[in-house]
């Protein structure tokens, strides 16, 4: 269990995807209500508002800028947020148009996701584990799943917040970190608890023994776990 961590290699985790979603929608999905509700849409739904000119990505990036600012002091899962996150919102929404209303864009296109602390981005926010030791490292490039996330067209909203160095300091509390405080999502578990705070549209976190299940579970989030079978670095 004990896997030796290093921040800068993910390879060593398995990389989940947590769908930040806290009711599962049974048929009658926010799609088919006059009004989308931007908190518990799945990507789908955003998908299918963007292409009906129902949304844009600036203002579901909005919304969650407003829940960060809301929620966040007293949260405390976002770390940091990206400061060109209304310029890719905006990109996201001009290629849309000029692409639009046929053709197919990327699954991803134009969702903000929030990244754990520990996987490297590089742009211009820090990749610090949520310590204070890293902070104003730069990193070499993108970890294998943010070039992934891009790829597939989402925006890189901020870097959630977690257990410093994924509890391999040692006795913290779960969902402390010194560069956050204490987070307060319903019940912080496991070292990705800030990924649980339902704070963007999709989050992504990392775990060895439990860091996405514990916290998602706790919070009536759904996550998805891939095998370790190369679909992740
Ligand atoms: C990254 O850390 C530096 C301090 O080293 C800080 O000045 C900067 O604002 C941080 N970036 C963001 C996006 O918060």
């Amino acid at each position: 269990m004990a896997t030796k961590f290093s921040p800068l290699s993910n390879s060593l985790f398995s990389l989940l995807l947590l769908v930040l979603q806290t009711t599962l929608s049974s048929g009658s999905s926010a799609v088919t209500s006059p009004t989308l509700s931007i908190r518990e849409a799945t990507v789908a739904d955003l998908q299918l508002a963007f292409k009906k000119n129902q949304l844009t990505s600036r203002q579901v990036v909005e919304f969650y800028l407003g829940e960060i600012s809301r929620l966040n002091p007293i949260l405390r899962g976002v770390i940091e947020v990206n400061p060109d996150e209304l310029h890719l919102a905006d990109k996201a929404d001009q290629e849309r148009k000029a692409k639009a209303p046929s053709s197919l864009l990327l699954g991803l296109h134009g969702i903000p996701i929030l990244v754990k602390d520990n996987i490297a981005t590089k742009d211009k926010m820090n990749t610090t584990s949520g310590s204070f030791a890293l902070l104003g490292l730069i990193v070499p490039r993108n970890a294998f799943v943010v070039t992934k996330l891009i790829n597939a067209g989402a925006i890189i909203l901020g870097k959630a917040s977690m257990s410093e160095w994924a509890h391999f300091r040692g006795d913290a509390p779960n969902g402390w970190c010194a560069r956050t405080g204490q987070g307060k999502d319903t019940y912080p578990c496991g070292s990705s608890s800030g990924s649980a705070a339902n704070m963007a549209a999709v989050s992504l976190g990392t775990e060895t023994d439990g860091s996405i299940l514990c916290p998602s579970c706790y919070n009536s989030v759904v996550r998805i776990k891939p095998t370790v079978v190369g679909l992740t670095s």
